[in-house]
């Protein structure tokens, strides 16, 4: 699923506000040729500088000295039989392929994952063990239900899957919840639902509950946990992120069963790349005044390649400007910050990130 991305400003505005504390000066400025860049503060200076250095220094692609290696859109996966090893790297893929890397994206959104798999171990464990390194998890390797839990909280988003895009298309039904006529885009709605997608290798479509069983994808029992599950991780995300003035709009969850059986949450978190955050603060305002809410604006990268290219069809895309690039990975961090309330921390930036990879590995015995 995508995180809502906002649209770009088709005029120059400048922006001043004070979000949590922090100070945020969005610029939108955009002309024919450039799309809005909102450049956010509120990232400490050896940060900003720790992502430039690190820029020549992404994790792109992994070939660790460890078996059973698959790659996935953002994680390379390897299986050791009862565990797995989860790499998160640094790519930025959109369109189905792959636009960038960004600095520390891995790092910000393993470690913003683990955050929340200890946060909501009292609801349901994860199959997290260990991370042993900042962009490293090891996981009990869990037999995956072929369903996506998508929880929300809002009517919005803009993709195929999308609530809005269903409930403006005139249908009251999705996915097995009913909803009112009358409904506007960025509502939100009078109780939280899970709307799940089957697992499906190139696109998710939409399901529901009786379906799930009545095609075998689950048992009733295992759906009546996991969904239930499901439910109660989303409100406790919602009353978390409410404290750091923002509201959890929708995620995904993916859920598996362990050697013994043992129903686990895998994979991610309400991270930034599962999740859709706004600002609560302008919320209510904006929302009455027909405006689109804020988030931390992630778009900007998509906007700015489908301005130059035709990014489904060019065999060969043209290399992201370094601006915009270190711009994205500041909003990483900055989300990482706001969203688990830790301060992020600079890795080691002298090795290769490969190499510190492997040597982390191997101080935890895995390779
Ligand atoms: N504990 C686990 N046991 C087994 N498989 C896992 C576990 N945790 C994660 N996975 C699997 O590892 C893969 C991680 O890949 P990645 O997150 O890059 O892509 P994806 O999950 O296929 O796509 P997306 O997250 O964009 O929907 C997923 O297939 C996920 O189901
Ligand atoms: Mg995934």
């Amino acid at each position: 699923m995508q995180s809502l991305m906002k649209q770009p400003a088709c005029s120059v505005q400048a922006r001043v506000g004070t979000t949590n504390g922090r100070r945020v000066l969005a610029v939108h400025a955009q002309a024919a040729s450039s799309p809005a860049i909102e450049s956010i503060s509120g990232v400490r200076p050896e940060v900003v500088e720790a992502i430039a250095t690190a820029r020549h220094n992404c994790l792109t692609a992994t070939n660790l000295p460890l078996p059973n290696r698959r790659q996935g859109k953002v994680r390379d996966t390897y299986d050791l039989g009862e565990r797995v090893v989860i790499v998160t790297t640094d790519r930025q893929s959109a369109f189905d392929r792959l636009l960038a890397s960004v600095p520390f994206k891995g790092q910000v959104l393993n470690q913003t994952a683990a955050w929340w798999f200890q946060q909501t171990a009292h609801i349901i464990p994860s199959a997290l063990l260990s991370l042993p390194d900042p962009n490293v998890a090891v996981m009990q390797k869990c037999k995956v239900f072929p369903v996506e839990f998508v929880c929300r909280g809002f009517m919005t988003g803009s993709t195929d899957t999308s609530l809005w895009t269903h409930y403006k298309a005139g249908a009251r039904q999705y996915c097995g919840n009913s909803f009112p006529d009358g409904m506007r885009k960025n509502d939100r709605l009078a109780a939280n639902v899970i709307t799940p997608t089957t697992k499906a290798e190139d696109h998710d479509v939409p399901i529901s509950p009786k379906e799930i069983v009545e095609e075998g994808l689950m048992t009733q029992e295992d759906w009546d946990t996991v969904s239930a599950a499901a439910l109660k991780i989303f409100a406790f995300g919602q009353a978390e992120a409410a404290k750091r003035g923002l509201l959890l709009v929708d995620t995904k969850y993916e859920f598996g069963k362990d050697a013994e059986g043992n129903i686990r949450i895998i994979d991610e978190v309400h991270t930034p790349d599962s999740s859709r955050y706004w600002l609560a603060d302008t919320y209510a305002a904006r929302h009455a005044a027909g405006l689109e809410p804020e988030n931390i604006d992630k778009e900007f990268l998509r906007l700015w390649f489908r301005q130059r290219c035709d990014p489904y069809k060019d065999a060969v895309l043209p290399e992201a400007p370094a601006e915009l690039v270190c711009e994205l990975s500041k909003r990483y961090v900055y989300l990482y910050e706001r969203i688990t309330g830790q301060v992020f921390q600079v890795p080691d930036l002298d090795k290769a990130i490969n190499d510190r990879i492997v040597a982390n590995l191997q101080k935890a015995g895995l390779c």
